[in-house]
């Protein structure tokens, strides 16, 4: 049995502290993706205000400690590629997202923005847009069991719960109000929130992103929600099936355009798309998350993992047509196949590969087994 966690931050005394003067000195907190997938962060006092990427030094850490090094060569570099207001110490403090490399100049395990960038600035004429849909359950910190539902016991079956009102209804909204305000001001694309079918599980959008930007504003989103959940000592999981049986599983839906899709006529551009994807369905769910067999059974508006299927407005297909879209002629597609826990770089970045084209020196599938071998 673990031991109890009782929360034990404070952040109504800390306030007062928020408020002191800093004296031209900002916080910037360095976020990593570590060796199993998880996100790690530290921070450094800089000596003023940072207004560009280019002002922001490269730092390292001890890669022992996070799976992504030896204890012999521990040493892994840190390098800036994205920086955003920081929600929680405000004022000029930033949060900075990070790549993570070897100390022989090669990416780290984890590191799979690198060759995604590499796509997505190759076919950076095409302007591809992406929304993702990022679903994910919340848990006791204590016994890990679903936030909120009766201790050895299940709620009420699946029905009054997504987009749900009122007490009984919606689990832990003080959490995601907080989540949602915190992307707002870090200039995250949040576009939307929502409780989602199974209770204590919750959906937030973000999009249209361009290219690299979409895989980057995600594991910000993420980090931001993690950091907000310590605060109300509520867990977070991303994992696609966190409680077998007849509860919703839980996706990352990928909303795709190129600039041609987005243009009267463009519905053939989407289907020539779709088409591509038929032929790549193993490849893409290889990298559309782990444990993804057990969500995509084909149940809960799901489609099978086995084979490739769309249609228009049909939620029990690997890729879904909006109505809307099929009306006008012209917008955008819908992959459902992704799980909550994908790498939104490994994606984005197959699926550009796919249906813009490869380059010779990019290969999202290759990229993939250097992080599992
Ligand atoms: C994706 O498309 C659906 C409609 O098919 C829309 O409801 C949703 O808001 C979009 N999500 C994002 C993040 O763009
Ligand atoms: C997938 O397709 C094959 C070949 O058409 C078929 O035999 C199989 O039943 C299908 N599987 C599912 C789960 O629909």
């Amino acid at each position: 049995m673990p031991q109890e966690i009782s929360i034990l931050e404070h952040t109504a005394t800390l306030a007062k502290y928020l408020d002191l003067d800093q004296r031209g000195k900002i916080m910037a907190e360095y976020v990593w993706i570590d060796g199993s997938g998880e996100m790690r962060s530290k921070c450094r006092t800089l000596s003023k205000k940072v207004t560009s990427l280019s002002e922001l030094p490269e730092w390292n850490f001890d890669g022992s400690s996070t799976m992504q090094a030896p204890g012999d060569n521990s040493d892994i570099y840190l390098r800036p590629c994205a920086f955003y207001p920081d929600p929680f110490r405000k004022g000029d403090n930033i949060i900075v997202l990070t790549e993570c490399w070897n100390n022989d100049g090669t990416p780290n395990k984890f590191n799979h923005r690198h060759e995604c960038a590499k796509l997505m600035t190759a076919h950076e004429d095409e302007e591809v847009w992406f929304g993702l849909e990022q679903e994910y359950t919340l848990l006791d910190p204590v016994d890990g069991y679903i936030y909120g539902w009766p201790k050895g016991g299940f709620p009420a079956p699946q029905g009054p719960y997504y987009c749900g009102v009122g007490t009984g209804k919606v689990y832990a909204r003080d959490v995601i109000e907080a989540h949602y305000r915190a992307c707002l001001h870090s200039g995250i694309t949040i576009s939307g929130i929502n409780a989602e079918v199974m209770p204590s599980q919750w959906e937030f959008q973000v999009g249209p992103c361009t290219g690299i930007s979409m895989g980057d504003e995600l594991w910000m989103a993420r980090y931001l929600l993690n950091r907000v959940a310590e605060e109300f000592g509520v867990k977070v999981t991303f994992h696609p099936k966190p409680l077998k049986g007849d509860w919703n599983g839980a996706g990352c839906h990928t909303n795709v355009s190129t600039k041609s899709m987005r243009q009267p006529g463009g519905m053939a551009d989407i289907e020539a798309a779709i088409e591509k994807l038929s032929k790549r369905h193993k490849e893409h769910i290889a990298l559309y998350g782990a444990d993804n067999d057990q969500r995509l059974t084909g149940r809960h508006e799901t489609a099978s993992m086995e084979n490739f299927s769309y249609g228009v407005a049909n939620r029990g297909a690997s890729v879904r047509i909006p109505r809307s879209v099929q009306a006008e002629g012209y917008g955008y597609f819908e992959d459902r196949r992704p799980a909550s826990n994908i790498d939104p770089y490994l994606v984005t970045g197959i699926m550009v590969e796919t249906i813009l084209g490869s380059i010779p020196d990019a290969d999202m599938t290759k990229e993939y087994q250097r992080e599992i071998s």
